[in-house]
C-alpha cells in the first residue's frame, strides 16, 4: 500500500524563501516539527493508503488532466495557521497568484477521481505549505512571537511557474515524513 497524495512542486526561489522562514521559526518556536524544506509542496488532493491498482488509476487520472492543463504562475504568499494563534496545529505559508487556476486545477482533479469512485474531500480546498506541526500549546512568548511573524508580510515573495502536478508517496517513519515523488504529469504546453 502506499500513502499518497497529489502535489505542485515549489520554484528554487520560493523554496530558498521558505527556508529562510524556517530559520525565523526555528528561533521562535523551537521544539517543534519543521518540514524539510526539500519536502516542501502544495498538496492539491490527498489520497490516503492506496493498493497498486488504485494508484495506477491515480497516476492515469493525473496525467489526463495535466493534459488538458496550460502552465499557471503562483507566488508565496505570508504565514498563516491553523488552529487557535495560541495553540495552533499547523503553521502554514499562503499562495497567492494565478488562484483561480489553481482552483480549476484541483476541481478538474476532485471531479476526475471522484468519476473513478475515489472519496471525495467534503472540506473545501485550503491551498497551503505546511512548515510546522505543533503538538503543544505555545509558551506565552513564543505565542507573541508567532503573533508578530504572523502579521509581517513576507520580505519578498517569489513567483514560480507550475507546470506539473505529482502524483507523491508519504513515508512515516520514527524520523517523520518523507514525500517522493512517483509520477510527474507534464502540463500541456509545457516546453
Ligand atoms: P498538511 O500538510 O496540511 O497536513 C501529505 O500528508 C500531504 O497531504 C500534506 O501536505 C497534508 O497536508 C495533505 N493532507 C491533506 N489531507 C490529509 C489527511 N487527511 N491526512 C494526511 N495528510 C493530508
Amino acid at each position: 500500500m502506499t500513502r499518497t497524495f497529489i502535489a505542485i512542486d515549489l520554484g528554487d526561489a520560493a523554496r530558498e524563501a521558505l527556508r529562510g522562514e524556517l530559520r525565523r521559526l526555528s528561533r521562535v518556536v523551537p521544539n517543534v516539527r519543521l518540514t524539510d524544506p526539500t519536502d516542501l509542496h502544495l498538496t492539491l488532493v490527498f489520497l490516503g493508503e492506496l493498493d497498486d491498482e488504485r494508484l495506477a488509476a491515480v497516476i492515469a487520472v493525473t496525467r489526463e488532466v495535466a493534459q488538458h492543463t496550460a502552465p499557471f504562475s503562483l507566488a508565496l504568499a505570508g504565514l498563516g495557521v491553523f488552529g487557535p494563534p495560541s495553540a495552533p496545529r499547523i503553521i502554514w505559508a499562503g499562495v497567492a497568484g494565478d488562484l483561480p487556476r489553481l482552483q480549476q486545477t484541483q476541481r478538474r482533479l476532485a471531479a476526475a477521481l471522484a468519476e473513478r469512485g475515489f472519496p471525495q474531500e467534503t472540506r473545501p480546498y485550503a491551498p497551503h505549505l505546511t512548515l510546522a506541526r505543533l503538538k503543544r500549546p505555545l509558551d506565552a512568548t513564543a505565542a507573541q512571537e508567532l503573533g508578530a511573524l504572523l502579521t509581517h508580510p513576507p520580505a519578498h515573495a517569489p513567483r514560480w511557474r507550475v507546470t506539473d502536478t505529482r502524483v507523491m508517496r508519504s513515508d512515516l517513519s520514527a524520523n517523520g515524513t518523507r514525500y517522493t515523488p512517483i509520477s510527474i504529469a507534464p502540463f500541456a504546453s509545457a516546453g
